[in-house]
């Protein structure tokens, strides 16, 4: 057969089979059969190397029109098929597509449960903002001019102009602001713990990253004492890692805080890390400077602080190794809480 006439053979092939397809999976095969990379178009027109030069000009004429005449056959028949689809409706038997579903980052679960054991104990969230100011993140927590965590290779300081009241712009590197910004928002008794992201110029390794969370706690009232703060500590670290933990308070000093001290666990579900004792969180009493920087009176209120990290609260209660692996977004690891 010569190839014109081939040519002719498969555009009556080619119509029949695409006038008569009725469903996608013939709209398919009619395009696997002709159209595609290994179909009878495509070999059909690799043979018009084999045409002697002065008969080439006419069949490849023929080949465009061929091409072009089962391309706009196979629309037609697509065409046709589709919107008899949509006028039959949705076909309720096919499979329906799986949508997959994610869940809460491991830190926000824990700084969830964390939270959740706070309010059970009436305390409210209040939360504050990331970008901070230097007096609010410094200077009304009683923190010296001096002091090194000021210093710009501790901190992110933003590049704008600075709050003619607050001083300059800065990436909170603790969420004790949030203390603030609560108190200059009200009147006591207060009793709120505020999470949220903080940030350092650290040097990043397996312990420290430059962005991680905390969550404060404050409470002012009339006679709060370090009883108070005690006993609240106490019930939480129980509730969070179990009955068995212990809980000592080690001397220590923060500007907000006067007395100040350090937190201390030991605790069988810390027994993987080796240590008798782990250093967990900070806290003390609201200093007198810290009152009066937002309009408390010291001599009628007092309160107590705490401050904890939730990395290094999920890293001991998971056995996790390593800071870095919070935000690699690696699903291998997240998948596992
Ligand atoms: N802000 C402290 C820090 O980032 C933690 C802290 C310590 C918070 C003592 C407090 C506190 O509220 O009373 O290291």
């Amino acid at each position: 057969m010569d190839i014109l006439e081939q040519i002719s053979e498969l555009e009556r092939q080619a119509a029949a089979t695409l006038d008569a397809v009725t469903d996608p999976k013939g709209l398919e095969d009619a395009r696997l059969k002709f159209l595609a990379r290994k179909g009878a178009l495509p070999a059909l027109m690799e043979r018009l190397k084999e045409v002697p030069n002065d008969k080439k000009r006419e069949v490849g004429q023929a080949l465009n029109a061929l091409k072009n005449r089962v391309q706009s056959l196979f629309d037609a028949a697509k065409e046709r098929i589709e919107s008899a689809t949509e006028e039959a409706g949705i076909d309720p038997t096919l499979p329906g597509r799986p949508v997959p579903d994610g869940h809460l980052h491991l830190i926000t679960q824990v700084t969830d449960r964390i939270v959740g054991i706070f309010r059970r104990l009436g305390f409210a969230i209040a939360e504050g903002p990331d970008v901070e100011t230097e007096w609010h993140n410094f200077d009304a927590l009683n923190t010296p001019q001096d002091h090194p965590a000021r210093n710009e290779q501790d901190t992110f300081y933003l590049d704008r102009p600075a709050d003619p009241k607050y001083g300059r712009f800065l990436l909170r590197t603790q969420t004790s602001p949030v203390q603030i910004r609560v108190m200059q928002s009200q009147r006591p008794p207060v009793r709120v713990i505020c999470p949220g992201r903080c940030y350092r110029r650290d040097e990043i390794d397996a312990t420290h990253s430059s962005s991680f969370h905390q969550v404060e706690g404050l409470a002012v009232d009339r006679g709060i004492s370090l009883a108070d703060l005690k006993g609240t500590l106490e019930f939480f670290f129980r509730e969070l890692l179990g009955p068995g933990t212990r809980m000592r308070f080690r001397p220590h000093f923060f500007p907000f805080t006067e007395p100040s001290f350090e937190v201390d666990l030991s605790s069988e579900s810390l027994g993987r890390t080796g240590k008798d004792w782990l250093e967990i969180a900070g806290c003390g009493m609201v200093d007198p400077a810290v009152f009066e920087a937002v309009g408390y009176d010291p001599e009628t209120y007092t309160g107590y602080a705490f401050g904890l990290g939730v990395e290094r609260i999920v890293m001991i209660l998971h056995g996790i190794p390593d800071i870095r692996l919070f935000e690699q977004n690696d699903l291998r690891f997240l998948r596992q809480f």
